[in-house]
């Protein structure tokens, strides 16, 4: 059949294939074991549920405006002002169906064809995805565990050319885990600075940090940082609502009424009783939060012991995020072999590092009880010490 240009050059998802063949794998009566999820495994607090509940009672079932419920984007732009200390009125965002749809809209909002978009890898499988789909250009710039996965500013000085219009910048990170330092930040601000090109910061992760780690919004930097700053954010890894789909994107005002105008022609607004609940979880307490955020600090420990333990393995200590990004090339083999044969074999679900940009890796998610992680970090080691060199 004959489809358009535009997708053909994009790429499945990796980590939904995987997911399909462990659930089929499962579905046969087989113990698989699982790391390959993006998602928190608690159920959303009960709050937020009762304040979506109640607006569905209340008949908050009708089309809303395409940017989001106001009084959303008041509580998240209160939010971003209280957390973030970004100058950001309730006009400057916009109430996205994910994290996803708020990046995907800001590449076709931002981008013309041939625009150069800096990724640094290991990235968000989505991010090159999204660039292509908009007519831009990825340009990745590699990094590896020596440099704990974050770009320097003469990395980033060295890669911006005249069509370089946007950095995505994503700490805590997915794969990674890593976060940069508020240093680190501020020197890679100056270069975004001097060089007059946008970032957008996607800060999906700001609350799950760990060891006493800081996050540190690029756009609070400078008053000459926030000009260029756009935000990407959402509830779903926060709040454990990954199935709500609610996320949004806070910026200038002529970026943000460019994306309300394209919005209106394809999704138009999010479901109205879930954006009830996502002020809940903003305007209620942040106690949930802080819960997911000490189990989430358990697993991540007692993982990174028993990964750490298996002769071979290197990882550097995630500081954020729920995942860790093991380097597996002591086994000789690429990620996508490594992956099928240790879900085929040993029944451990774990995603190829190669979908992320970097093929001498796995990721592993620790979104996950405790006596899986025990059981799965076992069969992991069973599978890569006889291969271990
Ligand atoms: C780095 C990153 N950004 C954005 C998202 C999008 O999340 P959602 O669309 O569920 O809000 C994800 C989800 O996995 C992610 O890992």
């Amino acid at each position: 059949m004959k489809l358009a240009d535009r997708i053909g050059q994009v790429s499945a998802s990796l980590t939904l294939a995987i997911s399909a063949k462990a659930k089929a794998m499962r579905a046969d009566g087989i113990d698989v074991l699982s790391f390959s999820a993006g998602e928190p495994d608690f159920d959303t607090p009960d709050h937020i549920k009762t304040a979506a509940k109640q607006a569905l009672d209340e008949g908050k079932t009708k089309y809303g405006p395409a940017p989001g419920e106001p009084q959303l984007r008041a509580a998240i732009a209160h939010k971003l002002q209280r957390d973030n200390h970004l100058n950001f009125q309730a006009e400057n965002v916009l109430v996205t169906n994910g994290g996803k749809q708020s990046l995907y809209n800001l590449m076709q909002v931002l981008l013309n064809p041939g625009d150069e978009v800096l990724i640094p890898a290991p990235y968000w499988l989505s991010y090159p995805e999204m660039v292509k789909l908009a007519g831009g250009v990825p340009v990745t710039l590699t990094t590896s565990a020596q440099t704990g996965f974050k770009i320097t500013p003469a990395q980033l000085q060295a890669v911006i050319t005249p069509r370089t219009r946007l950095l995505i910048l994503n700490s805590p990170s997915n794969p990674t885990g890593m976060v940069y330092t508020p240093a680190e930040i501020a020197a890679l601000a100056e270069i975004i600075v001097a060089a007059n090109i946008w970032v957008v910061s996607d800060e999906i992760y700001e609350k799950i940090l760990y060891d006493g780690a800081k996050q540190l919004s690029i756009g609070a930097v400078s008053e000459a940082a926030f000009q260029q700053t756009i935000i990407s954010n959402g509830f779903a890894k926060a709040y454990s609502m990954t199935g709500w789909r609610i996320g949004y994107l806070a910026g200038p005002l002529e970026l943000i009424q460019a994306v309300g105008r394209l919005q209106s022609h394809s999704t138009s607004n999010v479901c109205t009783f879930a954006q009830y609940g996502a002020i809940a979880a903003l305007d209620g307490s942040q106690d949930c939060v802080e819960t997911m955020r000490r189990a989430f600090d358990r697993r991540r420990q007692l993982m990174f012991r028993l990964l750490t333990d298996i002769p071979g393995v290197t990882c550097p200590q995630p500081q954020g995020a729920f995942y860790m990004f093991p380097d597996i090339s002591c086994t000789g083999l690429g990620s996508i072999a490594f992956c099928e044969t240790l879900l085929e074999q040993f029944h451990v679900a774990a995603v190829p590092g190669v979908a992320f940009g970097a093929d001498q890796c796995i990721r592993l998610s620790y979104a996950t009880d405790q006596t899986s992680i025990e059981q799965g970090i076992e069969r992991l080691a069973q599978f890569i010490l006889p291969l271990s060199h």
